[in-house]
């Protein structure tokens, strides 16, 4: 059977890469959340506390980190596993600043796009059907209101045990999703080929198969 690239894009929250982790799994394909990668870069900034606007010193940073993704889906820089600490507050609330710096996203795109080379991949993140992988057989756009987005997040949250605030999750959302669409290097847009799913009122089994019959009509 013919191995494809699938791209996976969409808003914080939208269920991406829950989604992209079980289509991975089924096609028996690699997954890369592009978004650890960001997430990486922002957790050594802030390491390092490096000035968020000293684009200079981040890009070096960057040139020098080596960023890992396993199929466990675990995150390593430099050898140390950071998959718990890249989801962190502080990680989060940074992160669409630097991934506004275009010089970031070239070197990101590079290493993504040599991660995609050999296909057999699902690739989840805002700009892999713009972007990294244009040429991708399958491009989905996930999205889902405000409220849902948030409230998943809230119970995802609740269930490992970290106290979190609904109404400021939503606010929090909404920055992303408009700092993520509103920069001008490769910003968050559904690519004019790629089949837009709301998953607002769609179980995750639900999403999936309609991925998985989209897919079946390419391989
Ligand atoms: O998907 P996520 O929440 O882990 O992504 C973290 C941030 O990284 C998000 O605010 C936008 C940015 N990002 C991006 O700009 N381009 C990507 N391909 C993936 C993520």
């Amino acid at each position: 059977m013919k191995k494809i690239a699938i791209a996976i894009d969409g808003p914080a929250a939208a269920g991406k890469s829950t989604i992209a982790k079980l289509v991975a799994q089924k096609l028996n394909y690699i997954y890369i959340d592009t978004g650890a990668m960001y997430r990486s870069l922002t957790l050594q900034v802030i390491r390092e506390q490096i000035d968020f606007h000293d684009e200079g010193k981040i890009v070096s940073l960057l040139n020098d980190l080596d960023i890992e993704l396993n199929q466990n889906f675990e995150v390593f820089i430099n050898k140390q596993n950071i998959t718990e600490e890249i989801r962190a507050n502080d990680v989060t609330n940074h992160v669409s600043k630097i991934a506004s710096i275009p010089a970031v996203r070239d070197e990101m795109v590079k290493r993504q796009q040599n991660l995609a080379a050999d296909r057999g991949v699902v690739m989840d993140g805002r700009d892999i059907g713009t972007r990294v992988i244009p040429d991708a057989e399958v491009k989905i756009f996930l999205i889902a209101s405000v409220e849902e987005r948030a409230t998943r997040r809230h119970d995802e949250n609740r269930k490992k045990g970290i106290p979190t605030d609904l109404e400021k999750l939503k606010k929090e959302i909404e920055n992303r999703d408009r700092m993520d669409s509103e920069r001008a290097s490769s910003p968050l847009k559904k690519a004019d080929d790629a089949i837009e799913i709301d998953t607002t009122s769609l179980s995750i089994e639900g999403v999936l198969q309609r991925i998985l019959s989209i897919v079946d009509q390419e391989v």
